[in-house]
């Protein structure tokens, strides 16, 4: 028998990934997503199409246009569903973007987590509960690590650093941006949920995750993003640091595959840092290279030289918590991998136009 699943934010890029391999696996699986990226970042950010998408290769999927901070709402799909699993994806996504909408940031990002993992409490308390985190809880306190410059990229000047940031890296007295504040709130309260309740929660907290399912847009999804402004000819803005900073990047059929390994074997209110690690890590010049080295055209960008606030200069995910819990998990797409992808895949959506 298959299992209950629940995904939100089901039309984005990890709740999409997740439909279509629970709905594959012969799960039922039922998604809630209002389409609020359209809201947060305009008709760029519209995921219709991945919503049409699923609807037309999944056969198990049923969407329900729900918004997660409508807290009776979600009550009641609760009580009429026992869900056997919640991949909880929905978001406002954005660091720049909360600066403009910090109620609402706070109100889909930290309330709406507790929403469902209240109504998970009360009515599937048994659930194994997946919740998508950020680095950003971190802030910008790894920007306090040595660092040393290349010619391409920054990187960690102490050998101690080497595999990047690991989960007991401090959380406070840093700026998160409100993004990393709202998100930061409901990482705690989901391990609250794990540790005090003891459901079946685990919390990832997200390098840069990627695919080509995601919606990419200036103020969220970088590589994505990127390659779509290298595939169609369009100028890419760099902000500061000389483009030398550094993403660790993570296909999102690998964060699917991470989940999957903790629904089978929970450890409550655990916390994984989820990105694709120093060997998947990239700069913004370096990708920019291997973009043009992929396409045989130059990409057109400019530079802006103030960064975003609190922008990581060099960030990489320290992954050997999450292989030492799951060794049966690991990345699986390198970074060439995701980048063919991409290109493939935005070339033939501008094809398609
Ligand atoms: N993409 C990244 O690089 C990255 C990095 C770190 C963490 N994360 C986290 O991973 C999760 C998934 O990110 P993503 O890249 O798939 O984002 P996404 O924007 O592609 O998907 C999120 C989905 O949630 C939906 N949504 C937003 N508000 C909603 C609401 N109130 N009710 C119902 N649905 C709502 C949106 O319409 C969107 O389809 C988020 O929690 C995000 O913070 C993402």
């Amino acid at each position: 028998m298959g299992l209950k699943v629940l995904v939100t934010g089901s039309s984005g890029l990890i709740g999409s990934e997740a439909v279509a391999f629970y709905d594959g696996a012969g799960h039922d699986v039922t998604g809630v997503d209002n389409n609020m990226r359209a809201e947060f970042f305009g008709t760029a950010g519209d995921t219709t199409w991945n919503l049409e998408r699923l609807k037309r290769s999944t056969t198990r999927f049923t969407h329900r246009d729900l918004d997660i901070r409508d807290r009776e709402a979600l009550f009641a799909l609760f009580r009429e569903q026992a869900f056997e699993l919640v991949v909880h994806c929905a978001a406002q996504p954005s660091h720049d973007k909360a600066r403009d909408i910090p109620l609402t940031d706070f109100e889909v990002n930290a309330v709406g987590t507790v929403n469902l993992l209240e109504a998970t409490r009360l009515h599937c308390p048994d659930a194994v509960f997946l919740h998508m985190s950020t680095n950003k809880v971190y802030g910008d306190a790894p920007n306090e690590l040595p660092l040393v410059e290349t010619e391409t990229r920054f990187d960690y000047a102490r050998p101690q650093d080497f595999h990047g940031i690991a989960e007991d890296f401090r959380i406070d007295r840093t700026l998160h941006s409100l993004f990393g504040a709202s998100k930061t709130a409901a990482d705690i309260m989901a391990q609250e949920y794990g540790r005090y309740f003891g459901l079946r929660v685990g919390v990832f907290r997200g390098g840069c995750l990627t695919g080509p399912a995601h919606s990419g847009v200036e103020l969220h999804g970088f590589l994505n993003f990127l390659v779509k402004a290298a595939v169609a000819g369009d100028t890419y803005t760099v902000f500061g640091y000389k483009g030398k900073q550094v993403r660790d990047n993570i296909h999102s059929s690998d964060v699917i595959q991470a989940f999957e390994a903790f629904r089978a074997a929970p450890r409550p209110g655990e916390v994984y840092n989820l990105g694709g690690g120093r060997e998947n890590s990239v700069s913004v010049l370096e990708a920019i290279a291997r973009i043009e080295g992929l396409t045989g055209r130059r990409v057109k960008w400019r530079y802006d030289e103030h960064n975003r606030v609190g922008d990581h200069i060099c960030y990489v995910s320290d992954l050997r918590k999450l292989r030492s819990h799951y060794p049966g998990w690991n990345v699986t797409r390198s970074l060439d991998d995701i980048l063919v992808e991409l290109v493939e895949s935005e070339s033939r959506r501008l094809a398609a136009l």
